[in-house]
């Protein structure tokens, strides 16, 4: 593993546009479970919770997966080593975007800035009508479904599946698969559309592929250039230090 981690030392320091492209994966070590796989979310709520035209049939059925999942739980969440060294690297110009389909607002918690949410975030709600915006801590979640001093409805400002992607992070992920000269994938299945169409974009325009996660995933044997086969925090951590540990002595 120590000659992959050099090596994806390597390609990182050579570049001059560096996204990283991160998935749940990387706040499993939060708390967070993953969607798919061992205990994902999706094993114990339905997807359907999350679509949008079963919240608009039964707004107060899905808020109550809702709340459970992203309000009840979220909020005692931190972000982790990871997210940390992720922010560091970036700090250190090695990291120049940051495109996350996670809603938990970890990154930015972490200290990086130029993260781009392909799926929104879970710390506001919009009203359907008058289309205020809430922070979460603001709204009393104990009356379900949520509603605005207009009297419609509040929803979550994350993408519900049946929802278009926002123009901006949609815009930004596609001038990044452009800019990049290495895309740093980390803890995802790369299963979902249109977020998964996002990497093999980028090794399309010529950048090199390095992917953290304990198993394979939909990129490992198609476009993956350095696969660093480990959980986000100690990948990250032997990437970091091959990075910014002093050289050893030549003896
Ligand atoms: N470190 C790194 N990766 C990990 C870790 C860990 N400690 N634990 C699990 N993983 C990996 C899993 O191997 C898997 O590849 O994280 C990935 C989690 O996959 P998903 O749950 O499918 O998450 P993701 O790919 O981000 O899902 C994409 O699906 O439901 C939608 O909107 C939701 O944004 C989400 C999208």
């Amino acid at each position: 593993m120590n000659e992959q981690i050099a090596r994806a030392a390597e390609i990182l320091q050579a570049s001059k546009f560096t996204t990283a492209y991160t998935g749940a994966g990387i706040s499993v070590e939060s708390g967070i479970p993953p969607f798919r796989g061992d205990g994902g979310l999706w094993s114990k709520y339905p997807p359907e919770s999350l679509d949008i035209d079963y919240f608009l049939r039964d707004p107060e059925g899905s808020w109550k997966v809702i709340r459970e999942i992203f309000f009840d739980f979220f909020k005692q969440t931190k972000y982790n080593q990871a997210h940390f060294l992720l922010a560091e690297m970036q700090k250190h110009g090695l990291i120049h975007r940051i495109i996350t389909q996670n809603i938990d607002n970890l990154h930015q918690e972490a200290g990086s800035t130029q993260v781009f949410e392909f799926h929104g975030n879970s710390k506001s709600l919009i009203c359907l009508v008058c289309l205020q915006a809430y922070h979460a801590s603001e709204v009393d979640l104990s009356v379900l479904p949520p509603r605005c001093s207009c009297g419609g409805l509040l929803k979550p400002d994350f993408v519900f599946f049946g929802e278009p992607i926002p123009m901006d992070p949609l815009n930004a992920a596609h001038e990044a698969a452009r800019l990049s000269d290495v895309f740093l994938i980390i803890g995802t299945t790369g299963e979902v559309m249109p977020a998964n169409m996002i990497p093999p974009m980028a090794k399309a325009n010529g950048a090199k592929i390095i992917e953290i996660n304990p198993e394979e995933s939909n990129y490992t044997r198609k476009i993956t250039d350095v696969f660093l086969k480990g959980k986000a925090t100690t990948m990250m951590q032997a990437l970091y230090d091959a990075l910014f540990s002093p050289p050893l002595e030549n003896n």
